[in-house]
């Protein structure tokens, strides 16, 4: 008997020990942690519990046969953070680079099995050579199981992508499909060909950080929701990620203790606004205005700007918000803005995180450039996810709402629940100035002096149209307010809309322009 539990703990000990002392040591020297230190760090103490150690490959070509390490390259199991149950993959670089053989897909296809049948969150944490290069086809058939269920678990139960190491080839789709990915700046790389390949074909010379680093990914491309720091930031992040989710689309997000005010007034929120309309402002600041003290987590903070989403909590609940940003190309809608803010949208509205939308927007950024890629195609998404979303929606305009901006940004007529508009609300087809020039072009034409006659018709548009009180006068806009006031005022609508029931009409499913 005695023997037959040193045959067991001995497994576990080489089980644990992953790819040997050296290869650890060499993953350490590369700025990196290993598969098992990143769950540690990631989980409760004590938390988890692991499934399939002693897996091993069933390859027997090469001399496979001979190299058996048990676990097969990737740590796979459940845990608890903050509490709440998780499953987690976590591929370990020091076992042959983290490759994805057939069984390494298995162990991580049963996990998400079980995170699918039990309605908890899958975090996946990457760092693969790509498909075990031993095995062929096999490997490949993994990958596609993966993302197969990547694909039903999306919208099921949130999917959190860690990119902590190489991630190329297809490999990148199993993270393209879940809902957030995490690159860790400088060690973490993400492309479908890499800087060979790409000499090869198209003559361009690049490095892996630019062609698919953290900063790329984040800035240019937006595969990235977040670039991190270090590889502990990119846990905390999504650490901080998960506290705003529910379990799954069956849940509501846990409830946190928030900081409340007798009368919940923000007066700091009636100095933003500049007097003057086409000067920009901070939408951080209206944001930090209304919110639970520093409870906001931006999502793709440095990719299309123009547009800010992130999560917070109103009174305690997990809001998300969709807001134009003055600060940025005057918070015009583009391709990339409208796809960033469709995606986000989309995702609060499966997991049942209620829509806060502020607008000051100009309307849609005019060019070929956005024409020819499609800004049709691409606004619609934004339009799209707003009206198909039967979460609780709010809006707040607190400037600018023109022309078909104003039906995007979550307007009545799409669906939000409440309206509310600053007294500084300005509402129309399109900004005095370029108004008058059309309405009014004979008259000013005609006039000895143009520029006093363009002032003049600017004037009275501005008089008729730059409020918000015609929107009020339809109901379009259901109460216009002090800034001041407008924490205390969301709070109550959020309140009110707590219990909203809405249904989409019967269907297979939608068909968003993609
Ligand atoms: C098997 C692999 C491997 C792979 C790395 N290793 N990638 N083993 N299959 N795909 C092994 C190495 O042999 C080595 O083993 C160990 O992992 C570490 O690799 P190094 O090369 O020493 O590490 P490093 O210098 O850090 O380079 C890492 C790397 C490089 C950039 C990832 O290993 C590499 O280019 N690997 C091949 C990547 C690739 O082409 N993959 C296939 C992509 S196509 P030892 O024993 O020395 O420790 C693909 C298709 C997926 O994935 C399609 C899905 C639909």
């Amino acid at each position: 008997m005695q023997n037959k539990i040193q045959i067991l703990q001995d497994k576990i000990t080489q089980a644990q020990a992953g790819g040997g002392a050296e290869r650890i040591a060499k993953q350490h020297k590369n700025g990196k942690l290993s598969a098992r230190e990143r769950i540690i760090l990631l989980l409760d103490e004590g938390s988890f519990e692991e499934i399939g150690m002693f897996v091993t490959h069933r390859s027997r070509d090469f001399g496979m046969e001979k190299q058996q390490f048990l676990g097969d390259g990737v740590v796979t199991g459940y845990g608890t953070v903050n509490g709440r149950l998780v499953y987690v993959y976590s591929q370990d670089f020091t076992v042959f680079g983290g490759s994805l053989s057939e069984t390494h897909a298995e162990k991580i296809c049963k996990i998400m099995d079980l995170a699918m049948k039990n309605g908890a969150p899958i975090i996946g944490l990457n760092d693969s050579g790509g498909a075990r290069i031993q095995e062929g086809v096999q490997s490949l058939g993994g990958y596609a199981d993966i993302f197969y269920r990547n694909t039903m678990a999306s919208g099921v139960v949130p999917q959190i992508s860690a990119i902590m190491g190489p991630c190329a080839g297809g490999a990148v789709y199993s993270p393209a499909i879940t809902d957030f990915i995490l690159m860790v700046e400088n060690t973490s790389y993400m492309y479908v060909t890499g800087p060979n390949v790409v000499k090869t074909v198209t003559h361009e010379v690049v490095t892996h950080d630019e062609l698919g680093g953290a900063n790329t990914h984040a800035a240019k491309s937006g595969v990235t929701h977040f670039a991190c720091a270090n590889e502990i930031t990119c846990i905390q992040n999504i650490k901080q990620l998960l506290s705003y989710m529910p379990q799954n689309c069956e849940e509501d997000a846990p409830i946190y203790a928030y900081q409340s005010t007798k009368d919940e007034l923000r007066p700091e929120l009636a100095t933003i606004m500049p007097e003057n309309p086409n000067q920009p402002y901070n939408m951080h600041q209206v944001i930090a205005g209304i919110i639970d003290t520093d409870s906001f987590l931006e999502v793709h903070r440095d990719f299309a700007e123009n547009i800010v989403v992130g999560f917070a909590r109103l009174g305690g609940r997990s809001i998300g918000i969709v807001a134009n940003q003055p600060a940025y190309l005057a918070g015009v809608l583009d391709i990339k803005a409208s796809q960033k803010g469709a995606r986000f949208v989309r995702f609060c509205d499966a997991f049942n995180i209620p829509l806060l939308v502020l607008v000051d927007v100009p309307g849609f950024l005019p060019g070929t450039d956005q024409e020819w890629h499609g800004i049709i195609t691409n606004g619609a998404k934004l339009l799209y996810a707003f009206c198909e979303a039967t979460v609780p929606k709010v809006t707040l305009i607190t400037r600018k709402a023109y022309g078909g901006a104003y039906d995007v940004m979550n307007s009545k007529h799409i669906g939000a629940d409440m309206n509310y508009a600053w007294h500084t609300a300005e509402i129309a087809v399109m900004g005095a100035k370029g108004a008058a020039e059309i309405i009014f072009k004979r008259e000013i034409d005609a006039a000895n002096d143009k520029a006093a006659m363009l002032q003049e018709k600017t004037d009275e548009y501005t008089e008729a149209f730059a409020n918000p009180y015609q929107a009020a006068a339809r109901g379009f806009v259901d109460e216009v307010i002090l800034p001041e006031h407008t924490r205390q005022k969301l709070l109550k609508a959020f309140a009110m809309l707590q219990n909203k029931v809405a249904r989409l009409p019967q269907k297979k499913h939608g068909n968003i322009p993609l």
